[in-house]
Parts: structure tokens; C-alpha cells; sequence
């Protein structure tokens, strides 16, 4: 059966959701504040680039299945269901800014005003323990005039997508958490579920608001505590001769209590998501009184991360001052073309800093990183072009683009091949001339390179 959604916020988890229910037949208005953001979603377009939405996007709003609310009120007096998924940056002090959720709590608590009929707001964006049945329901209540639980529905229903995957991850969830506020919030928004999935809907956690927003804290803070263990298993793998943290990580996830997933070492975690709610997980814990000791050095632990790849290169070429490095990979992780908190912004700003000179490729952020780094480096269009006359190759995203790199490329292009890898893609073993350092790969530095070429270099002039 189709239904009326209305969905505040066309961010990752508001665009990505009210295109996947539009494309299952339902009647979705989003509505987005920006400008820019909404002209291009109304164009049929999305405003980041994610696989398959924009494909999905051009459909839905052809069809008039996805329409752009400009009067948020009068498209929530229209809806049934309301999704909120606006963000939640972080304060200065850690914790969640919930400012633009209770803006959008009042445009919806303005519209229930008009309804005479019984509909469900459901959170969907992050936020801490408590809200969705503290400053969600008061602010609802109280301008509306309704009573949650009585004459609409309330619930904290949160979600688990992963940039990249968005799409994929929507439509195929591997559970669902929902925190209602009473029965009957849950089964009116498990109807709309059970419509969504049809036969495969995934297994169901039916929880209180309140432990359904900690179930999506503790699973980022737990995801990125098992990267930081193996970030830091990967720097000590790298002091003893032939381990190899891969091989590590594989032997530990056969353990089925342990899993391969989220074992990858490399650059730290980034992304507007595992450090912004560690970060408020740790900020509220700190204002409940309690210790958050993991999470507090998990934050710690990652900050320092990105900053192993300048000590490698460091140690594989001598001094960066004067040298040319390139960064291959600038997005958080691959499929996006997300910056935001990405561990590639520290370790381009640690090398001009050290005095190099960087080149930069990625396939997809250039614009966002044009923001970031303004002509401080240079954009380059390719691989080649990227590595041509460097002293130093730097892989920091783990693009599909960047496995398929031929060893000979490095010895053609580069003043001097050598590799620094953050992401452990290539085998070091296809080309011995390249001079390879892998996070977490155990073995003997090697001599310094540049610096002998330099000093060759110099003798015969
Ligand atoms: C994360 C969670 O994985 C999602 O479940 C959650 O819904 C989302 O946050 C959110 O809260 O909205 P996302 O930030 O899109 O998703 O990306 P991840 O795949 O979790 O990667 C985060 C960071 O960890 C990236 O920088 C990635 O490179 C890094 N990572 C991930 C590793 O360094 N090693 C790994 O093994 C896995």
C-alpha cells in the first residue's frame, strides 16, 4: 500500500531514504533548506555523488513519486509518516548540535497541528539517549497541542547505512531498531516497514527510544574501537619481520566472535559519522559522570593514525623539504566524495607542512578537496599525471581504480618509486624495484632512497 512520507532533510540518510521509498511506489515529499541542494534533488539529481542514486533519483522524480516540499508545514499536514534526518554536527564541546532537529520539530509539530488523523514521526537522525523521548516529544507536544502516544505516533527508529553503499545498505538492511514510544508508535511504523521489505524484511529490535538511539552510538563507537585495535596491532606488526597485519586480520576474523569485517588497518577512521558520535558518546558520558575509557582512547588512538604514513615516508626517502609527493585517494573512503573529518586532509597538510610539494588525484572529491586545500596543492586529472616526477606515492583511498595501478606505472612516471600504502593494495612482491612500505607490514626499512639519489645526483653535476 502506498503512503504519504514526508522526509526533513536531504542529507546521506534523508536523500537516500525518501529516494528508496519513492521508488517502492510511496507518495515522498522531501524538504530541504538549501537551496542548491534542493534545486538539484528537484532536477532529478543527487547533490553528492553515491552509486545508483542519481539513477534512482531521475526515476522517482519523473514519476512524481519524489516531490520537493518549498512549505514544509503544508507537505507534513499532507503525510502520514515523518522521517527526520537532519544532521547532528558536533558541538565545540564534543556533544550532538541538536539545533536543526528541533527546527525541524517545530515545522512538523506545526503541520500534526492540522491533522485529524493519527500519524508517526520517526528520528532518524543520531542522537543521544533520551532525545526523542525528552526534546523531541516535549517540542512536539507542546506546539502541536497533541499528546505522543495518543494522538500521534512516536518513535526513535535509527539508521545503519554506510556512504557508498547507501542505496544497497537501504534496501537491504541487515536489521531494523526501532525505539517506540508506545505499542502502538512501533506497529504503525512496522506496517510501513513490512510494506518496504515485503518478504525480506530483516530481523527487528523492538527497544524504548532511548536504547535505540544508544544501540546506534554503541555500534559506531564499537565499529571504530575494532579499527583502532588493529591500527595499533598493525604498528607493532611492522617492527617484527615477516607479519603481516592482513594475515593477522584474517587469522583473527575466522574466530566468528571476532569477523574480518572492520579489521582492515590503514589510515585511522573519518567521515561524518565514527568520529563525530564517538565523540558525543564520549562528550555525554562525560556529563553523566561516567568513564568511557575505550571510546575516549579510540579518539585518541585515531587521531594519530593518518600521521604513520609521513613517519614511513620519512623513513623510506629522508626529509620531505623540497621533494614532490602524491596523494592518491583524498574521499574518507571509496564511492564518495566525502571529506568531511577524512584522514587524507591531515597527512596533505603534514607534507606541506614538511615543505613538499603534493599533487593530488581523486576520482571523485577534487571539488570538495578544492575547498579544503585551495591552491595550496595540485589537482591533477589521473593516476599518470599524478605521479609523474614524484618522489613519493602516497595511497590514502582504496578506489577500485588505484588496485588496477600496473607496477611499471610507479617506475615510469615517478623520480624515485616509492610507496607509501595506507590501504595495503598492492603486493609488494609484483615489482621489487619499488621501494614499498604497507601499514602493518613487518620487515626491514629500507635504505633511504632519495636521499642516496640526490646525493648521486648532486656528485655528478
Ligand atoms: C558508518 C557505519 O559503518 C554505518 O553503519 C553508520 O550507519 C554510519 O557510519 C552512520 O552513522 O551514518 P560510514 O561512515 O559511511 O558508516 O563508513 P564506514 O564504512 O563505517 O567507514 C568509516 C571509516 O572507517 C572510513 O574512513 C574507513 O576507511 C574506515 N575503515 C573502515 C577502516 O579504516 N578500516 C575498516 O576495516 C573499516
Amino acid at each position: 500500500m502506498a503512503r504519504r512520507i514526508y522526509v526533513a532533510g536531504g542529507g546521506y540518510v534523508g536523500l537516500v531514504s525518501a529516494a528508496c521509498y519513492a521508488q517502492k511506489g510511496n507518495a515522498v515529499v522531501l524538504y530541504e533548506k538549501d537551496r542548491f541542494k534542493r534545486r538539484t534533488v528537484a532536477s532529478g539529481r543527487s547533490w553528492f555523488y553515491e552509486p545508483k542514486l542519481d539513477e534512482i533519483l531521475e526515476d522517482v522524480v519523473k514519476t512524481g513519486h519524489l516531490a520537493l516540499a518549498r512549505n514544509p508545514v503544508n507537505a507534513i499536514a499532507n503525510s502520514d509518516f515523518h522521517m527526520i534526518a537532519v544532521g547532528t554536527p558536533t558541538r565545540r564541546d564534543g556533544a550532538a548540535d541538536l539545533s536543526e532537529l528541533v527546527m525541524a520539530c517545530r515545522d512538523v509539530a506545526k503541520g500534526l497541528k492540522k491533522h485529524t488523523r493519527y500519524v508517526v514521526v520517526a528520528i532518524r537522525s543520531t542522537v543521544p539517549p533520551g532525545t526523542t523521548s525528552g526534546l523531541v516529544r516535549d517540542t512536539l507536544e507542546h506546539l502541536s497541542g497533541k499528546r505522543a502516544g495518543r494522538e500521534f505516533g512516536l518513535v526513535a527508529y535509527p539508521e545503519f547505512l554506510r556512504e557508498g553503499s547507501a542505496v544497497h545498505d537501504t534496501l537491504h538492511a541487515e536489521r531494523v531498531v526501532i525505539g517506540e514510544l508506545d505499542k502502538r508508535s512501533g506497529s504503525s511504523i512496522m506496517r510501513l516497514l513490512r510494506d518496504f521489505y515485503g518478504r525480506s524484511l530483516p530481523p527487528t529490535v523492538r527497544v524504548s527510544p532511548s536504547a535505540a538511539e544508544m544501540i546506534k552510538y554503541a555500534s559506531n563507537a564499537f565499529l571504530a574501537t575494532k579499527i583502532a585495535f588493529i591500527n595499533e596491532i598493525a604498528n607493532l606488526c611492522e617492527h617484527f619481520e615477516n607479519v603481516d597485519v592482513m594475515q593477522v586480520a584474517e587469522g583473527m576474523g575466522h574466530d566468528h566472535r571476532i569477523g574480518r569485517a572492520f579489521l582492515n588497518a590503514g589510515i585511522g577512521f573519518g567521515g561524518p559519522c565514527l568520529p563525530k558520535d564517538l565523540k558525543a558518546l564520549t562528550s555525554l558520558a562525560r556529563r553523566t559522570g561516567v568513564d568511557l575509557r575505550i571510546a575516549e582512547t579510540t579518539l585518541s588512538s585515531n587521531e594519530l593514525q593518518p600521521l604513520r604514513m609521513i613517519q614511513l615516508a620519512r623513513e623510506s626517502i629522508g626529509t620531505l623539504k623540497g621533494r614532490t609527493g602524491a596523494v592518491l585517494g583524498l574521499a574518507f573512503k571509496p564511492s564518495t566524495s566525502d571529506m568531511r573529518v577524512a584522514p587524507s586532509v591531515k597527512i596533505v597538510r603534514a607534507l606541506i607542512k614538511a615543505g613538499m610539494r603534493v599533487k593530488v588525484y581523486d576520482p571523485a572529491a577534487t571539488k570538495n578537496a578544492k575547498t579544503i586545500f585551495g591552491r595550496k596543492v595540485i589537482y591533477c586529472k589521473d593516476i599518470s599525471e599524478c605521479l609523474t616526477h614524484a618522489h613519493c606515492c602516497f595511497i590514502v583511498t582504496e578506489w577500485d581504480e588505484f588496485k588496477r595501478i600496473p607496477p611499471n606505472l610507479f617506475m615510469q612516471r615517478m623520480a624515485n618509486p616509492v610507496v607509501i600504502d595506507g590501504r595495503r593494495l598492492f603486493d609488494p612482491a609484483l615489482d621489487p624495484r619499488i621501494t614499498y612500505r604497507g601499514i602493518g607490514l613487518g620487515g626491514r626499512p629500507p635504505e633511504v632512497t632519495v636521499d642516496r639519489l640526490c646525493d648521486t645526483e648532486s656528485a655528478s653535476q
